[in-house]
């Protein structure tokens, strides 16, 4: 999507994606990804996602890129940390401590933005994505982070019953976005309650090293 989709999607409050509590996954099983505490975590799209809180409260720094300012500014209330801004190339930086949130076009990111990166927190990213988006995407998170390790949510369901974002992401389509660089695991797929927007669901958790 453009970004005038979201700024617009966050003005409205429209934000059905922002669970308000850690995910479910992550919960779970990040700790398949093997990091020891205070090796960093890349989250693309960040939102205002309660996933970093989970991170950080584990002992994970955190780098993140979010296009819009106004849910960085919550992240930073919501986790108590009063930020440090600085102006960076066409971003603006949020610093607390163990966490760097860049504002701005993911597009735009350099891996000389993020440094170093052990592994790679991708919810509600990937699958905001029209796939005309996705191959770019999927290149410039690797780029970025020299394809770091990736723990990644998608969505599966009926495209012809409901439009996206979120967009369904079948293991057809990870293995066509990261084959050539990834090996790519199912680790678990639980059905969405209530499906979305009332079609039938499934959230699926992949492993990508
Ligand atoms: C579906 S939301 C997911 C947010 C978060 N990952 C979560 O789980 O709550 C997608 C987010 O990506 C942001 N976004 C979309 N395109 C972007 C871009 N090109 N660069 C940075 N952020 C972008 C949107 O503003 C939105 O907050």
């Amino acid at each position: 999507m453009e970004s005038g989709f979201w700024k617009e999607k966050w003005a409205k409050s429209e934000i059905g994606f922002h669970e308000g509590k850690p995910n479910a996954f992550i919960k779970d099983e990040f700790h398949r990804m093997g990091l020891d505490k205070g090796q960093t975590v890349f989250v693309p799209l960040c939102g205002k996602s309660m996933d970093v809180f989970w991170l950080l409260s584990e002992g994970y720094k955190v780098v993140g890129v979010e296009l819009v300012e106004s849910a960085v500014v919550d992240l930073f209330k919501s986790l108590g940390i009063a930020p440090q801004v600085i102006i960076i190339d066409q971003f603006k930086k949020y610093t607390g401590e163990h966490i760097e949130i860049y504002v701005g076009d993911f597009f735009a990111l350099t891996s000389q933005h993020i440094g170093q990166v052990d592994a790679i927190y991708d919810r509600a990213a990937l699958v905001a994505m029209p796939e005309s988006m996705r191959a770019d995407y999927a290149n410039q998170l690797s780029r970025v982070t020299h394809q770091a390790s990736q723990f990644l949510i998608t969505f599966v369901y009926d495209q012809a019953q409901v439009e996206g974002p979120p967009f369904s992401v079948p293991k057809k389509m990870i293995s066509h976005l990261y084959g050539d660089t990834y090996t790519i695991k199912s680790i678990d797929i639980k059905k969405v309650p209530g499906g979305l927007r009332g079609c039938g669901a499934q959230e699926c958790l992949w492993i990508l090293r």
